[in-house]
């Protein structure tokens, strides 16, 4: 936190008990498997580690080696049976095949963690089609893709199941300079809606949870440089700190215990209270293209 601005008479919200402390029971996920996409990284390690401390084995599914290879030594290091299988969530075939390898290594997954996403920053007016149809394909038709697979399976075998939806605060205040993610998390955020009505009545929870700012060291190089961009990260937060990635993690596992099962179809913010934050005297306006760095809007670049 800055220490020597404006805000420094103020505590803000204090930090989170350390990584390592569990918020439910120990053994709370005992025999159950949760599946994981986006799991060798940032948040989606952070959560799969949680499920992973209270007794779960750990199937993660995403495209690069050298991520699964990460997920693997992580979860894998806390004890945890894990499992990692390559899969594109924009092809459904390849989804079918990371469950089917799931059932046969380690049973059928109970909770599916939709944490897979893409995002990167760019104006609308200089956004390509492909750019547009790559966030979306991966970010909602992902989702879909994957709670789809999930789903039927469980509602063939007659069991119950539980499925977390990562999501984003801008899914409902907009997202200017992510025009793309933006649309795509509130397609998510819907989603979570329709589903948790159509299969509550098979035993299936559905429920969003948005992160608040989490920096972490694997985000992508443009999603740093965004952030490098912003001043200082603690003091524009009303909490006047970022997220640490364990209390994001508690919160999935909460969601998909036996101590939420009467929660379906709901979005769960951490972030501090971010997302409703404004200011007493309105900044100046300083447009997405500006805040960018970028010239004039020319249709040939
Ligand atoms: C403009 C871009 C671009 C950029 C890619 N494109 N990066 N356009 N600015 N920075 C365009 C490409 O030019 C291309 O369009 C199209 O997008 C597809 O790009 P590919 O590289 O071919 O796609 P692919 O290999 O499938 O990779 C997908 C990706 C990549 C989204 C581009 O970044 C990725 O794999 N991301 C996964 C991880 C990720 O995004 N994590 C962020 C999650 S964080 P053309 O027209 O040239 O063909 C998050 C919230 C964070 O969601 C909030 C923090 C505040
Ligand atoms: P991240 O580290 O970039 O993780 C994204 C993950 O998605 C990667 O592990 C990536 O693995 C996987 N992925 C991307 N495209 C995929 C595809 N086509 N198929 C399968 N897997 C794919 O980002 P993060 O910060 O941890 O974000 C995790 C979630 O939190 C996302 O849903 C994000 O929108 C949300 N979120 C994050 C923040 C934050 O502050 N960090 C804020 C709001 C919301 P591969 O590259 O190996 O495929």
């Amino acid at each position: 936190m800055d220490d020597t601005g404006p805000t420094q008479q103020f505590p803000g919200i204090p930090r989170p008990p350390a990584v390592g402390e569990t918020a439910l029971k120990p053994g709370t996920f005992d025999g159950e498997v949760v599946f994981v996409t986006g799991g060798g990284t940032g948040l989606g390690k952070a959560i799969a580690s949680e499920f992973a401390r209270l007794g779960a084995s750990i199937v993660i599914a995403s495209r690069k080696p050298e991520h699964l290879v990460a997920g693997e030594e992580s979860i894998g290091s806390l004890g945890a049976k894990v499992l990692t299988v390559a899969c594109d969530i924009r092809d459904p075939e390849s989804i079918a095949a990371a469950f089917d390898a799931a059932e046969a290594e380690l049973g059928r997954p109970r909770v599916l963690i939709n944490n897979a996403a893409a995002n990167f920053p760019v104006p609308a007016e200089d956004m390509s089609p492909n750019a547009w149809r790559t966030v979306v394909d991966i970010t909602l038709n992902g989702t879909f893709f994957c709670s789809r697979e999930f789903g039927r399976r469980h509602i063939e075998a007659g069991t119950p199941a539980s499925i977390v939806n990562i999501g984003a605060s801008y899914a409902w205040t907009g997202g200017p300079g992510f025009a793309h993610s933006a649309a795509a998390k509130a397609g998510v955020k819907n989603l979570t809606e329709t589903l948790a009505v159509e299969w509550g009545p098979y035993g299936i929870q559905v429920n969003c949870l948005v992160p608040g700012l989490f920096p972490h060291e694997d985000m992508t190089a443009d999603i740093q440089g965004n952030l490098a961009a912003t001043s200082d990260k603690d003091a524009c937060q009303p909490a006047l700190r970022t997220g640490h990635r364990q209390e994001l993690g508690w919160a999935a596992t909460f969601l998909a215990s036996p101590y939420a099962r009467f929660i379906s179809g709901h979005t769960l913010t951490v972030d501090g209270a971010n997302w409703q934050r404004r200011a007493l005297v309105n900044p100046a306006v300083t447009p997405i293209r500006v805040q960018m760095g970028r010239g004039p809007f020319s249709p040939g670049e």
